[in-house]
């Protein structure tokens, strides 16, 4: 190849990835207000975002992939939480969190509202799967909102069960994943685990969990309808 054409595929590659890259950042700028929701931006919105600098929710998170990378992207956590599952972990972080830590903050009630507002409104913008792990979510969105505030959910987090296993991408990886487990084992099974695990499985290497009827019950519950 001579230089002339070297010089020619350098100069017309670049040209036509600047008239891409302008294009396309044009492209998006102009559907802005539409992926956005601009008009949903309310002054309880605008509030909540100003209580998110002030209890720098962001040196351990990400919103839209900006922030620090300590803690969960929280654009949709709205979807997989809810509501009140949000203002549940941010009251009790411990109650909530597994071997990483979040501080427990005095976020006043009116703050938790507009700190929910905000949530809420980051979690409608169509931001084409970005970051990406939004889209495992996307599917699970429905049933994730119950994760946080269920008693089931409550127990998997208080009886330790996270030590070992995941949900949603959040635990250990010593015992399965078990964000679809009832789709693979019915509500009996699961019970019989948690009641004994030796007794269902001879090798099985999972600690007796301890729990009274009513509590395996409860968890088993909750475990079968993960599908
Ligand atoms: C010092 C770091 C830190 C700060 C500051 C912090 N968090 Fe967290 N947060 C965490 C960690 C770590 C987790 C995840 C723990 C786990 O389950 O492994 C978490 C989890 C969460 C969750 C659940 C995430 C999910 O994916 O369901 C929510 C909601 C949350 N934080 C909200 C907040 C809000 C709101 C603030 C500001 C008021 C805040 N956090 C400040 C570290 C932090
Ligand atoms: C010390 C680690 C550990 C802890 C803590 C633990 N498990 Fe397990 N779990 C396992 C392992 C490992 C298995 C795989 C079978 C075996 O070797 O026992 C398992 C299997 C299971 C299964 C069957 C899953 C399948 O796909 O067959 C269920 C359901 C389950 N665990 C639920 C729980 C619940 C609920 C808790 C909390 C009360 C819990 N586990 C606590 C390690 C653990």
């Amino acid at each position: 190849m001579s230089g002339r054409t070297a010089r020619l595929i350098f100069y017309l590659g670049t040209l036509t990835s600047l008239v891409l890259f302008l294009g396309l950042t044009a492209d998006t700028h102009r559907q802005i207000v539409a992926l956005t929701h601009v008009d949903q931006l309310s002054d309880t919105v605008v509030a909540g975002k100003r209580v998110w600098h002030k209890y720098n929710c962001n040196d351990c998170h990400t919103i839209l992939g900006f922030g620090s990378y300590y803690a969960p992207d929280l654009t949709k956590v709205y979807w997989r939480r809810g509501a009140d599952g949000i203002k549940a972990v941010v009251r009790n972080p411990e109650k909530f969190t597994t071997w990483r830590k979040m501080p427990r903050q005095n976020v006043s009630d009116q703050e938790l509202d507009q700190l929910v507002s905000f949530l809420k409104w980051t979690s409608d913008i169509e931001n084409n799967d970005w970051p990406p792990q939004d889209r495992k979510f996307r599917g699970a969105a429905g049933r994730a909102v119950a994760l946080g505030v269920s008693p089931g959910a409550m127990l998997f987090r208080e009886k330790g069960c996270f030590a070992c296993h995941s949900l949603y991408g959040t635990g250990g990886d010593a015992g399965p994943e078990l964000t679809r487990v009832g789709s693979r084992l019915p509500y009996e099974r699961i019970e019989r685990v948690l009641a004994d695990p030796v007794a269902v499985n001879p090798e099985a290497t999972m600690p007796p969990p301890g729990l009274s009827p009513e509590e395996r019950n409860t968890l088993a519950q909750f475990l079968a309808e993960l599908k």
